[in-house]
């Protein structure tokens, strides 16, 4: 089953042509990070304008690295929310044109899921490869809109366990990359400076939520930065690395220690314990190195998609696609965005 996936839900416009929602053809990303750098942030009507303005050569350049035309795909998959609307409209839009024009079944897909199933096309199908997660498992989605656990009970069956309650972690280190000066989107900076620094120079708090113990809150954490660095302002060289290191230790410690518990508390009985990383935090150095410790210890497999598969893609949206599709769902083509659409809620 081949399957075409378009995304345009923040600021990558992508398109991918997977096989049997584990072997990617091709995974097309144009990224609009310079366009939006000088603003310190994606700014949504230049995001939709780009989003126009590359759907049409992305999607050429997946069926070309292909080799297949539009007439060998066997479905259209695409991301119509969450995300900024104007956005995602575009990749809607050129999907039920596609759909219009080819009569090729098509199916819309949750960003999240699409995050959520990223780790299936892990070894890409090649025998001897390492096996993709099979449900259950939990997934820790960290992003720059998004940080949740969900249950994936099968595919198509999510249970929301914990979400952020403010900032995601993806947001926090933007934020403190800014207030670090360092240049938009900070998160990847910042891991590589904290590789210099001592992860215990300074303790930063780490949020526990009453009640709530599988929810999220970085805001604290923001501002307990922002007043240090009142305190000790413009750090530089291994100052600058220190609370790096520190601020990252936080972050890490924060979402892992939640993702093990989350497992405790949810994974089915005598089913093997499974955790996926995926959004693009999940590229982080001491994420990753924290999550193989603690999940070797608690005797979990751990499943951590390469970076080009954590951040936004299409090839992810692709899979997801498949199985809704193998399980007979279809769109038609009054197919609309959803913004706000939360994965494991019914429209
Ligand atoms: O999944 P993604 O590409 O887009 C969203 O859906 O948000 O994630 C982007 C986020 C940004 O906040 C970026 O700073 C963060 O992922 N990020 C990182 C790293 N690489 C990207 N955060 C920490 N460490 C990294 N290495
Ligand atoms: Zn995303």
């Amino acid at each position: 089953m081949r399957v075409l996936g378009l995304e345009s839900s923040c600021d990558e416009t992508a398109a991918a042509v997977v096989v049997d929602g584990r072997r990617a053809l091709s995974n097309v990303i144009s990224s609009q990070i310079e366009l939006h750098r000088r603003y310190g942030g994606v700014v949504p009507e230049l995001a939709s304008r780009a989003h126009v303005v590359q759907i049409v050569p992305v999607l050429d350049e997946a069926l070309e690295k292909a080799r297949l035309r539009l007439g060998d795909l066997d479905g259209i998959a695409v991301t119509n929310g969450p995300g900024l609307v104007g956005a995602l409209l575009v990749a809607v839009q050129a999907a039920k044109a596609l759909a219009f024009a080819t009569g090729l079944p098509l199916v819309g897909v949750n960003h999240v899921e699409g995050h959520l199933l990223a780790a299936r096309l892990i070894g890409d199908g090649v025998p001897g490869a390492p096996t993709p997660p099979e449900p259950p498992f939990v997934g820790l989605i960290v992003s720059g809109g998004h940080t949740s656990l969900y249950l994936a009970e099968d595919f198509g069956k999510y249970q929301l366990l914990g979400s952020t309650r403010d900032d995601a972690a993806g947001e926090a280190y933007d934020k403190v990359a800014k207030m670090l000066g360092l240049p938009y989107p900070g998160g990847a900076r910042i891991d590589a400076l904290a590789r210099e620094g001592n992860p215990a120079a300074i303790h930063f708090p780490r949020a526990i939520i009453k009640g709530a113990p599988l929810d999220f809150s970085f805001s604290g954490l923001k501002t307990a930065v922002l007043t240090h660095l009142k305190r000790h302002p413009a750090p530089q060289d291994a100052e600058l690395a220190d609370l790096c290191a520190s601020f990252q230790e936080a972050v890490a410690d924060t979402l892992t220690a939640k993702a093990l518990r989350a497992i405790k508390r949810h994974a089915p009985r005598g089913a093997p314990q499974r955790l996926v990383l995926c959004g693009g935090v999940a590229c982080n150095g001491r994420l990753r190195d924290l999550a193989a410790e603690r999940a070797g210890e608690a005797g979990v497999e751990l499943f951590l998609p390469p970076p080009i598969l954590c951040t936004d893609n299409a090839a992810m949206i692709a899979v997801a696609g498949t199985h809704a599709l193998m399980r007979g769902e279809r769109s038609n083509l009054s197919l609309d965005a959803r913004p706000s659409w939360r994965l494991g809620m019914s429209p």
